[in-house]
């Protein structure tokens, strides 16, 4: 699968904003899967510029960790701050997976299905927080958390005793059903991974390979 290298955070940030854009310009009633992490910072603060017109859009998160949603470090506490609180959009409108996973489930392919998916990878291959070892055919559930996701969230959290053990996670089998897809990497040590999930093997042992076998699927990385 082709990766495409862009000049820097900046322009990857933009590029992929632009994408959403055109997205929620050519689609009013667009449903986008969003991302958390460092890695989407960037576009949501392009997005927020750009001062769209978000009343109705529908989001749904990929993923949770099981924990008091109003933590600072909480992905509804990250979320709000980084780009629901700064647009229009209606917060009736943004989903978090919930309890039952069916109705989380229902609520995405009763709206026709996301039309547009937003990924981070994980230094693992971990798509959402799908870790390695997830079978293809997930559906949203809760997960424990891999020994390498705890170490690399920690530096949200200060120690690695504080991060949750567990979340909620779209599946893969969700994810796959996104009518499109676009990746984000940044940074030196994501640039392996990326490769080997890109270029190598289809496996469930890097659950971010399973995206050769989608049709509609970019890829964007900066170091
Ligand atoms: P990051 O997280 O953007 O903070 O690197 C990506 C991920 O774990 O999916």
């Amino acid at each position: 699968m082709e990766i495409k290298v862009l000049k820097d955070y900046n322009e990857l940030s933009s590029t992929v904003a632009d994408i959403v854009e055109t997205q929620i310009k050519e689609h009013l009633l667009s449903k986008l899967a969003l991302p958390t992490g460092d890695t989407p910072l960037g576009m949501y603060d392009e997005l927020v510029n750009k001062k769209l017109d978000w009343s109705h859009v529908i989001t749904f998160n990929l993923d949770v960790y099981l924990m008091n949603i109003n933590h600072p470090e909480s992905y509804q506490s990250y979320m709000r701050k980084n780009l629901f609180d700064r647009t229009n959009i209606y917060p009736d409108h943004c989903h978090f997976p919930f309890r039952p996973f069916s109705g989380f489930e229902d609520k995405i392919s009763g709206s026709m299905g996301i039309d547009l998916c937003i990924l981070g990878i994980g230094s693992n291959g971990h798509i959402a927080f799908n870790e390695p070892g997830s079978s293809f055919l997930s559906r949203t559930r809760v997960v424990n958390l891999s020994e390498q996701t705890i170490k690399d969230n920690s530096r949200f959290f200060g120690t690695v005793d504080d991060v949750p053990t567990q979340a909620i996670t779209m599946g893969l089998g969700t994810i796959m059903e996104s009518k499109k897809i676009i990746l984000i990497a940044s940074g030196d040590h994501k640039l392996n991974i990326l490769n080997v999930a890109m270029n190598g093997e289809v496996t469930e042992d890097v659950p971010a390979s399973i995206l050769q076998n989608h049709e509609n699927v970019e890829v964007y990385y900066c170091d």
